[in-house]
């Protein structure tokens, strides 16, 4: 993903079908599936995608009338044979651009190298500030005052890929971690579709970690008074 300076921008994404991966209640998918039928963002979901056939988040997307699909990990011999596996679902599907939204799963070279930079995920913590499993309670626990989430490209190593955008909410001393989880979800559900319109609309290229949006054009600004 190291990307040289004068790599172009991206162009704008000509095809706009999602491929949801999810493991569990699906909050993020349905924000994504919300911000689409309100047309805050044109996209379209192909595909919801669940390792678990109880994750309760494949109701949701059925009830939306999209289609759904259960691949359940263990079935496969290997990581890299699911994440093929699951790579060919979504570009059987003309997927162009995967969320991951709660997937409880490291994703591998059949994926990725399948979608270059078309990968997102989103993480319950200002990256690279915990990572991993627990990030709210990694934070109480920190005693940080800030906390936030954190929409990346994602790469082999885990929540750490360039970040496309990110959202801070401030820790109040008497935050639970449900008190803290609830004040960050409602965040992510705000800046997980905003983050997919912005690699949707192209005119970024990776520099080094840095996703790097292309500045306006003085003919793409807004007129001045
Ligand atoms: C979210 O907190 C997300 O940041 C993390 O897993 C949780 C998934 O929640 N990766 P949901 O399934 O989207 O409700």
């Amino acid at each position: 993903m190291d990307t040289a300076p004068d790599t172009p921008f991206t162009p704008p994404d000509a095809v706009r079908r999602l491929g949801v991966l999810i493991s569990g209640r699906g909050s993020n998918m349905q924000a994504i599936l919300e911000a689409i039928a309100a047309g805050r963002l044109d996209a379209t979901v192909a595909l919801v995608l669940a390792n678990r056939a109880d994750a309760a988040g494949l109701a949701v997307a059925r009830a939306a009338g999209v289609e759904t699909l259960v691949l359940e990990h263990g079935r496969w011999p290997s990581r890299s044979a699911y994440d093929a596996a699951v790579a060919g679902e979504l570009a059987a599907r003309g997927v162009s651009l995967v969320c991951l939204a709660g997937f409880m799963r490291l994703i591998g070279a059949p994926l990725l190298e399948r979608f270059p930079e078309r990968v997102l995920n989103i993480h319950p913590s200002l990256l690279p500030a915990f990572p991993g499993l627990d990030a709210q309670r990694q934070a109480i626990d920190h005693g940080v005052k800030v906390a936030g989430a954190t929409v990346h490209l994602v790469d082999a190593a885990l929540d750490a890929g360039p970040i496309v955008a990110q959202a801070a909410v401030p820790v109040a001393p008497d935050d639970t971690v449900a008190s803290l989880s609830a004040r960050i979800l409602a965040e992510e559900h705000r800046l997980y579709p905003v983050a997919v319109g912005t690699v949707l609309a192209g005119g970024w290229r990776v520099e080094g970690r840095r996703f790097l949006v292309r500045p306006p054009r003085p003919d793409e600004r807004p007129a001045s008074r």
